[in-house]
């Protein structure tokens, strides 16, 4: 992985991603090996420019929705879980579902699911105020932490001017967001 993904840095968030959803899968009844399996590969495509990212969706014959036409860096989700089965012989579909749910989430997520999320998001590595609170709550109540996670991102990208993706906001209302 550390030779795939091409970048110190980003290899480094893989690994710190890795232990969080470990612990996070410990504490959700998941399964922590899937969860540290996920964790490493989950970003694989996060560096492939957006020509390349739509050029390997396509030829695999991966539907590109509108908001992913419009950011294709949302596409290394999917992308990453087909690259995951293909370069690494994953083939357990909770792990791939992990994978491909990581940045927007969607509106039905499994405990593991949730652990990659948490972690992706919550890790030591990521900087910004209420880092560190989330992440507590995210070792003692995953929906609590999924709701106040998610509210947080939608209103980021809001605040930003920006539309969240239809499968984000999806996930909030799932979880009891008031989008
Ligand atoms: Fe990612
Ligand atoms: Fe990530």
């Amino acid at each position: 992985m550390r030779e795939e993904i091409g970048q110190k840095h980003r290899y480094a968030h893989s690994a710190r991603v890795a232990r969080c959803a470990e612990i996070l899968a410990v504490r959700y009844g998941a399964d922590p090996g899937k969860a540290r399996v996920a964790g490493l590969l989950h970003d694989i495509a996060r560096l492939y420019t957006p020509e390349r990212l739509l050029a390997e969706c396509a030829a695999r014959g991966l539907a590109i929705h509108e908001a992913e036409r419009a950011a294709p860096v949302l596409l290394h989700a999917r992308l990453g879980a087909a690259l995951a089965r293909e370069r690494f012989a994953v083939t357990d579909p909770e792990v791939l579902s992990a994978i491909e749910k990581h940045t927007l989430g969607d509106a039905d997520m499994s405990p593991l699911d949730c652990a990659l999320y948490l972690a992706d998001g919550l890790e030591p590595g990521r900087a910004f105020a209420e880092r560190a609170a989330l992440w507590e709550l995210a070792k003692i109540d995953r929906t609590a932490a999924m709701r106040a996670t998610l509210a947080l991102t939608i209103g980021y990208v809001r605040a930003r001017g920006l539309s969240p993706a239809p499968r984000a906001l999806a996930a909030a209302r799932a979880f009891g967001v008031e989008t």
